[in-house]
């Protein structure tokens, strides 16, 4: 009986992953409960100032464990909570308000992050860290500075997001599960965003020559519309609800996933980058393999001369607020 208690034990003996979330409040209350849902990790620890609303957070989701797996779901307004974890997802922050930009957050949450991120590296010094704080690009690098980590280990969500929006949008005008959509948006997590239509897949069939049942493929303005739908999917969301929160939750805990489970995934998520089609010193979201050690390696992806014009109009568009955060 002792032999197979051992194996048991063996089997069962992998250290418990934990989940470190900075803010408690939409987006991050929305990260711990889509992480409860699918089992993301064995712990998952809420950190925010005001005590409260994390506590009240905390017990929320506690009262609701009986219905998810064998996550433990704790936090307070001491950074402690957060130690150990292996990935600490940063939410805090000024969010956008209607007809706001993502990059007029950036000095805001800039001076926010500066003292907070070294706190954050004492607390959790072996984590991966992933921003959603916006503007996500900009704080990526600037982040990754103040917490002087290596580019590997401080990454953003970026256009996985993004990329949701355009798997169900496209998915919805095609006529197909959203499960057969294969398609990522690249570039800046704003305005100067767009498809890689290049790579864009439904079922084994480029994006650009799917017909819908019973009509011709689409036309290339109906793709533009789309990929417009998408650009302007946050602005909607947030002028009829204040925020966005559940999907921004779903796909932080989808990163979150590849990492614990170091799945090299691969996911256009936003990271500092070296040479990728003559972009340095600037984080965008490009396709990339994501595991345990956080950004395994950026994917030397194939894009017309199109799709490389806009990849580095959208690095323009982030370098100037960059320019500004080094003043
Ligand atoms: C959005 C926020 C997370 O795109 O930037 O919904």
């Amino acid at each position: 009986m002792a032999e197979v208690g051992r194996h048991h034990a063996e089997r069962t003996k992998r250290a418990p992953t934990k989940l470190g979330i900075v803010g408690a409040g939409s987006v991050g209350s929305s990260l711990a409960y889509a992480a409860l849902i699918r089992n993301s990790a064995d712990q998952i620890a809420l950190f925010d100032r005001h005590a409260a609303k994390v506590k009240a957070e905390v017990l929320d989701l506690a009262h609701g464990t009986p219905y998810t797996g064998t996550t433990q779901v704790s936090g307070g307004t001491d950074l402690d909570q957060l130690a150990g974890s292996d990935v600490v997802v940063v939410t805090a922050g000024a969010k956008q308000h209607p007809g706001q930009s993502r990059l007029e957050l950036a000095g805001a949450n800039t001076a926010l992050l500066r003292g907070l991120m070294p706190q954050l590296v004492a607390c959790a010094p072996d984590a991966i860290f992933l921003v959603i704080t916006n503007p996500a690009d900009v704080l990526t690098v600037v982040v990754q500075r103040y917490a002087a980590l290596p580019p590997n280990r401080v990454f953003s969500t970026g256009t996985v997001l993004d990329s949701s929006r355009l798997q169900w949008m496209l998915a919805r005008a095609a006529g197909v599960a959203v499960a057969s959509v294969h398609a990522m948006i690249v570039g800046e997590h704003g305005d100067s965003q767009f498809p890689l239509w290049s790579g864009a897949r439904i079922g084994p069939v480029a994006a650009r020559e799917w017909a819908p049942a019973g009509r011709a493929k689409f036309r290339p303005e109906e793709l533009d519309d789309i990929a417009a739908a998408v650009r302007g999917a946050a602005a909607r969301v947030i002028a009829g609800k204040g925020a966005t929160n559940y999907a921004i939750g779903l796909s932080a805990a989808r990163v979150v996933e590849a990492v614990l489970k170091d799945e090299h995934a691969v996911l256009p998520v936003s990271s500092t980058l070296s040479g990728y089609h003559g972009l340095s010193g600037i984080a965008l979201s490009v396709p990339t393999v994501v595991g345990a050690e956080g950004i395994l390696r950026v994917v030397d992806t194939p894009m017309d001369d199109q799709e490389i014009a806009l990849l580095h109009r959208s690095a323009g568009a982030l370098r100037d607020t960059l320019r500004s955060m080094k003043s």
